[in-house]
């Protein structure tokens, strides 16, 4: 008989947002009639210059890569203005969530972060027999935005790791600089940890230049949002060099193809990509802003600089799950606040920003079911 750790006992999966294939075939929709609103994905595809690059590393398959991913960790070290060896890259920001996890707490090790947030945060931290710590009012109502004073109070001395995500997820919303330092200067015996996964749709450079300023904190990034390549699995970690050895030593060696690393080292170079998703995705959610106006039963919780944001129910007799299936049937896919986050409830649903048009289709859809 095998032996679990406790962790496991009864272990939670993330839930995604549909695939539009699933969608198309159970409610009898053409697949590219389908409004894909629940998975924050790039409307644009990928970048052009990591699809070619990764079409000529095909000739590398045979070959390991560097197990550091070296050329990617160069290129981003290049890019941000740090070392080689502050970097770590992985198979998505999720795998260096859980390698942070591992490597930076003990077990029964306090995690904190915001509720609702990104579940991957809690599910690894379970799943590796650490503890989470939701603080769920430092995330108000109606704004959803993190209060950074609340947020800063709730840090115990035996707080291990600290997780803020700037734009926040789910509601998208925005901290200023001096809110963030606020709290990294809040939490200086533990890590902290600042997941700038949306960063691009703030029009902004971010704050990843603070990962050089304390030696106490890990600053992530994906290519799954404004590069276009969730289906490639790429991120990574700027922090001291002390953090970046410990994440080594726990990495599983090969974690990163040869494919991913031509893809990001390529993608980062592809400002135009970027460039032209940033604008779209920015004039689209002003668009929507715009439009939920028409709406009675239904509100855009304001503030988000991301690519999506939080839908309100106002109506008191339908809930959720109710306007997620009413949606699924007219072949838009969001995701459904019941069931996607622990400290979201019943009255929200997350839909991502997206082409003018399928932002229309949202509106319309929503008015439809009034
Ligand atoms: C807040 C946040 N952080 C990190 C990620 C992880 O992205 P990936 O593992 O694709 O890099 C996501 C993905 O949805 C996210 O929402």
């Amino acid at each position: 008989m095998f032996h679990a750790h406790p962790g496991l006992k009864n272990p939670e999966y993330y839930v995604p947002g549909l695939p539009a294939d699933y969608v198309a075939q159970r409610y009898g929709i053409a697949p590219d009639d389908i409004a894909k609103l629940g998975s924050a994905e790039n409307p644009y595809g990928a970048s052009p210059k990591a699809r070619a690059a990764v079409a000529d590393a095909l000739d590398r398959l045979h070959l390991y890569p560097p197990w550091t991913a070296e050329p990617l960790r160069e290129k981003i070290a290049d890019t941000y203005g740090y070392q080689p060896d502050q970097v770590v890259c992985g198979a998505g920001e999720t795998e260096i969530i859980s390698l942070v996890i591992r490597a930076l707490c003990e077990p029964g090790g306090k995690v904190m972060m915001p509720a609702p947030c990104f579940p991957i945060y809690h599910l690894f931290a379970e799943a590796e027999g650490r503890m989470p710590v939701l603080v769920p009012d430092a995330t108000l109502r109606p704004a959803m935005a993190l209060d950074p004073e609340a947020y800063a109070a709730a840090i115990d001395p035996d707080t291990r790791i600290v997780f803020i995500t700037n734009p926040h997820s789910p509601s998208g919303t925005w901290l200023e600089e001096a809110e963030v330092r606020r709290m990294v200067e809040a939490a200086p015996h533990a890590l902290v940890v600042l997941d700038e996964a949306y960063v691009h749709y703030s029009d902004t450079p971010g704050y990843i230049h603070l990962a050089g300023e304390y030696e106490h904190l890990i600053v992530l990034r994906t290519f799954s949002k404004a590069f276009g390549l969730a289906g490639l699995r790429i991120g990574f970690g700027v922090a001291a060099r002390p953090i970046i050895d410990a994440l080594l030593a726990v990495k599983p060696t090969w974690n990163m193809g040869q494919l991913q690393i031509a893809g990001g080292v390529a993608a980062l170079d592809d400002r135009e990509h970027v460039a032209r998703t940033v604008s779209t995705i920015v004039e689209a959610r002003h668009h929507v802003q715009g439009r939920f106006g028409e709406l009675d039963r239904f509100r855009m919780v304001p503030g988000s600089r991301s690519n999506f944001f939080l839908v309100e129910i106002l109506d008191p007799d339908t809930d959720s799950t109710e306007v997620f299936n009413g949606l699924l049937e007219r072949g838009v896919i969001v995701k459904d606040g019941a069931v996607s986050w622990r400290g979201l409830d019943d009255r929200f649903l997350r839909c991502d920003v997206n082409f003018t048009e399928r932002m229309d289709r949202l509106v319309d859809s929503l008015a439809d079911m009034d």
